[in-house]
């Protein structure tokens, strides 16, 4: 391994992450995980497991605890190679705070209201954190204390990007430019999984039905149930062209597992019928787990080698951060040493 890896390759620096707030689902890997081992080698990778983001919303602290080293766990499993991009958690790094705190002084509260995700997530609490209105600042946090010009997120997160532009075109106005802004592509980010008792909404992990999600943990006789129970219609038979929201979300993720072409997809669906399609889709979400969920156990097993690979990216990018906080609490007139 190169430990100057990340200062040096040239390639352009991206970050992500997702929240450990429940187990990972079908969803985050076909729209996501996936994606980010693809391509993880055309650029200089930085994921992060965002656990100061999951405690805007209340945790149970045990269950955080365990779901931040099960989410770190998963992305290594889904061949993300921690010889080549960084994976650690937010919490090792303090600049995140330092920086967060710093944006969350620069972002007007208006343009934290507009954010639809708060919207969404701050209507089912009985009290809403602060920290819930001020996430996206946090957010913003995380890219630009490392410089990422590339984020990948899936559409939901659009939002919360282009707000990640604007904070850092405001400080950059207000103190100097100091922050890459950001592109606002997003890089296709694979297929949209929808839930499965609702083909009508995305796939999540918050969500309350059982039947909504199958997490990339499930095993081959809870896949079997659940996709036993998606919604599909009242058709006989598989229509490739017209198949409604269920049916066509069935056939998106086996496609999207077997990277079939929609012409072999037609040849072989268009005219089967639905317990055959459920047991299809069935064998291909198994297989294509099993062998992510045998390298998850190996590396919940080994928590110290896991630990140690949070560790070592943690303290490879660490340097960057430090050197990041330190321009912006000179640029702001922080008291910096
Ligand atoms: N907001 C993202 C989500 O809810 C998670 C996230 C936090 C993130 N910080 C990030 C994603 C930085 C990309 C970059 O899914």
């Amino acid at each position: 391994m190169t430990d100057s890896l990340l200062m040096s390759s040239g390639k352009p620096r991206i970050f992500s992450g997702m929240q450990p707030s429940g187990v990972l689902h079908i969803g985050n890997y076909l729209g996501a995980l996936r994606n980010w081992a693809k391509i993880q080698y055309d650029f200089e990778p930085i994921f992060c497991v965002v656990d100061q983001h999951a405690i805007t919303v209340y945790q149970d602290p045990k269950a955080l605890r365990e779901s931040i080293e099960q989410v770190a766990a998963l992305y290594l499993a889904a061949g993300i190679d921690p010889d080549h991009s960084a994976v650690f958690v937010q919490s090792q790094v303090p600049g995140h705070v330092e920086l967060g705190w710093i944006f969350t002084c620069v972002t007007p509260m208006g343009w934290l209201g507009r954010m639809t995700q708060f919207k969404a997530k701050s209507g089912n609490q009985e009290t809403v954190g602060t920290g819930l209105f001020c996430y996206p600042a946090l957010m913003a946090a995380d890219i630009l204390l490392y410089q990422a010009k590339i984020v990948p997120v899936g559409e939901d997160q659009a939002q919360h990007l282009e707000l990640t532009r604007n904070i850092a075109e405001r400080f950059n106005h207000l103190y100097g430019d100091t922050f890459v802004v950001p592109e606002t592509r997003l890089p296709a980010v694979g297929a949209r999984v929808m839930g499965l008792d609702d083909p009508t909404q995305k796939m999540s992990k918050s969500a309350e039905g059982a039947n909504h999600a199958i997490s990339m943990l499930e095993e081959p006789g809870r896949i079997k149930k659940l996709i036993g129970r998606a919604v599909t219609d009242s058709n006989p038979q598989v229509e490739w062209e017209t198949a409604g929201p269920g049916v066509r979300n069935l056939l998106g993720i086996f496609q999207a597992f077997s990277e079939q072409s929609n012409a072999e997809m037609r040849a072989e669906f268009d005219g089967m019928r639905y317990g055959d399609l459920k047991k299809r889709v069935t064998e291909m979400v198994v297989e294509s787990l099993s062998p992510i969920q045998a390298k998850y156990r190996e590396l919940m097993n080994n928590r110290d080698h896991l630990r140690h690979i949070l560790q070592r990216s943690a303290e490879r990018i660490t340097p960057i951060a430090e050197q990041t906080v330190q321009l912006a609490k000179e640029r702001t007139g922080l008291f910096s040493g």
